[in-house]
């Protein structure tokens, strides 16, 4: 869908026109064939906007100081870059490019700004809020190749934000909470508790914030879980699970909802768990088997009193554990063209 150009007199079109073949002609000569088609496909497009908007001086200074504070604005905590990928579209539109629909596999989406490198591992059924407040949910999974393999070993990285819609990177306490990651067993299966997924805003008190309140368009995100999937041969996937009945489902504000990543959240009474684990270990470049997670010391509800000092112990008191089926993505191999699968149980 295109808009119609505005109607310029001939004599003023073959200036312009004049300009694009200029500037696309001083690329001719790159040496990397793709960085050459990459720039001179950017001039053909960003001039065809420039032309069809007629842009004015006036909104290209302030184009030029959007982008300026956009980039004062960003550290290595702070993606103020991605976050205008995301508001744009553009990250997902990206993803959507590179990840094919594939019958029976888990769709991607957005990575978003806050996955950081360096999570804590946790066993099997272990607890990746690590104290961050919220509502204890318990999420188990399998992840499979699109033949239906399971897929042992394969390392998930899991992360959201707390009750407060805050991810831990947003915190100043330097803990990392409310993200971990783990391996699959033998079966390809995993399983862990997490928190609830609730709403939370994208950070909205810098440029992308007034791009986004002069559009009137609101920065809160669907209620979800983020997931990475990775194994040795397969494509790694990038996910989130969503909440069913999320009111938000239709407006997220990065378009990173997809249909088949919507999933039920069940409730019930509160009951032991079937696993809890507290113990968090240090990053391990090599899968761990599935011998090794289970001799890692599993705790009680018992002995969670007090394990947050930011709220009441919801370990003890939520209203219920809920359990979420991931069911996720594609994993195409780089190498063998083999094809992954990622689904729930
Ligand atoms: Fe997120």
């Amino acid at each position: 869908m295109t808009a119609t150009p505005p109607a310029v007199p001939d004599r003023q079109r073959h200036v312009e026109d004049e300009l694009v073949r200029t500037v696309l002609a001083s690329f001719h000569n790159t040496p990397d064939a793709r960085l050459k088609e990459l720039m001179q496909g950017l001039v053909r497009h960003l001039h065809a906007f420039i032309r069809e908007v007629r842009l004015t001086e006036a909104e290209w200074q302030q184009a030029i100081d959007f982008l300026t504070a956009t980039g004062h604005l960003t550290t290595d905590r702070r993606q103020e870059f991605v976050l205008l990928s995301d508001v744009l579209g553009a990250s997902m539109q990206t993803i959507n490019v590179n990840y094919e629909a594939t019958a029976g596999a888990t769709e991607a989406t957005v990575v978003g700004p806050f996955f950081v490198e360096g999570s804590p591992e946790i066993a099997l059924g272990g607890d990746m809020a690590a104290g961050a407040p919220g509502e204890p949910c318990w999420v188990e999974g399998t992840v499979t190749d699109t033949d239906g393999n399971p897929v042992p070993g394969a390392r998930l990285e899991v992360w959201e934000a707390d009750e407060d819609g805050l991810y831990d990177v947003q915190r100043d306490d330097g803990h990392l909470t409310a993200r971990a990651h783990l391996y699959t067993d033998e079966q390809g299966a995993y399983a862990f508790w997490g928190l609830t997924p609730t709403p939370y805003p994208i950070p909205h008190d810098g440029p992308v914030g007034t791009l986004l309140d002069k559009t009137a368009r609101s920065p809160l995100r669907a209620s979800h879980l983020h997931f990475m999937a990775t194994s040795p041969g397969l494509r790694t996937l990038v996910t989130h699970i969503f909440v069913e009945g999320d009111s938000l489902l239709g407006s997220d504000a990065v378009f990173g909802v997809k249909d088949s990543l919507v999933k039920r959240f069940e409730s019930s009474p509160p009951q032991p768990p079937p696993t809890r684990s507290r113990a968090r270990k240090h990053a391990s470049p090599q899968p761990r088997s599935p011998h090794q997670t289970q001799k890692t010391p599993s705790t009680s509800l018992d002995d969670c009193s007090g394990r947050t000092r930011r709220s009441r112990c919801r370990h003890c008191s939520c209203s219920g554990r809920s359990s979420a089926a991931a069911r996720s993505g594609t994993a195409h191999s780089r190498t063998a063209e083999r094809r992954g699968r990622w689904t729930g149980r």
